[in-house]
């Protein structure tokens, strides 16, 4: 790899494959959380990366490429975290702790999104931009969510059992 257009390829791939283990791993995360609140989220937050799924394949054929694949180290890492707790950790710790997850899958989508969208601007693929931009839109969207969620209901719960 040397160029920007092979290093936006590459991310494009990682993308792509983070999203894909994103939509196995949110059901296990609905079915395991103890909040409605949480499974909601968890539920919504799967069609979402579904229709995300969707326009990554845009942003590949708009690019003239076939939509695939390529390891990612980093999401593996993150869910295998996050299976890690739904073995560990139950009642609020387990609410709170799952949050906390898919927060730093937020984080870390946000994080290649943003590169991502730049590049493609820098590249000339206006197409792409525009839809990774989108994309990035959602993710930040999705961030505060979960965020508004934390402060306003998990954490709570959590901090009346502590005090319970
Ligand atoms: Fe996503």
């Amino acid at each position: 790899m040397k160029t920007l257009a092979e290093i936006f390829e590459h991310t494009l791939k990682d993308v792509y494959f983070a999203e894909n283990a994103i939509t196995k791993a949110l059901p296990k995360v609905a079915k395991a959380a103890n909040s409605p609140e949480l499974k909601k989220a968890a539920e919504e937050h799967l069609s979402e990366t579904k229709d995300q799924i969707k326009k990554l394949e845009q942003v590949f054929k708009s690019i003239g490429k076939s939509a695939s694949g390529e390891k990612c180290d980093a999401i593996e890492g993150l869910i295998k975290e996050a299976d890690g707790l739904m073995k560990e950790a139950e009642g609020t710790a387990l609410d709170a702790g799952l949050l906390a997850a898919c927060q730093a899958v937020e984080h870390y989508e946000i994080a290649r999104y943003g590169s991502l969208r730049e590049w493609a601007k820098d590249l000339g693929h206006d197409e792409a931009h525009k839809l990774l931009s989108e994309i990035l839109d959602q993710e930040k969207a999705t961030n505060n969510k979960l965020t508004n969620l934390a402060v306003t209901s998990i954490n709570k719960v959590s901090g009346r059992s502590k005090a319970a």
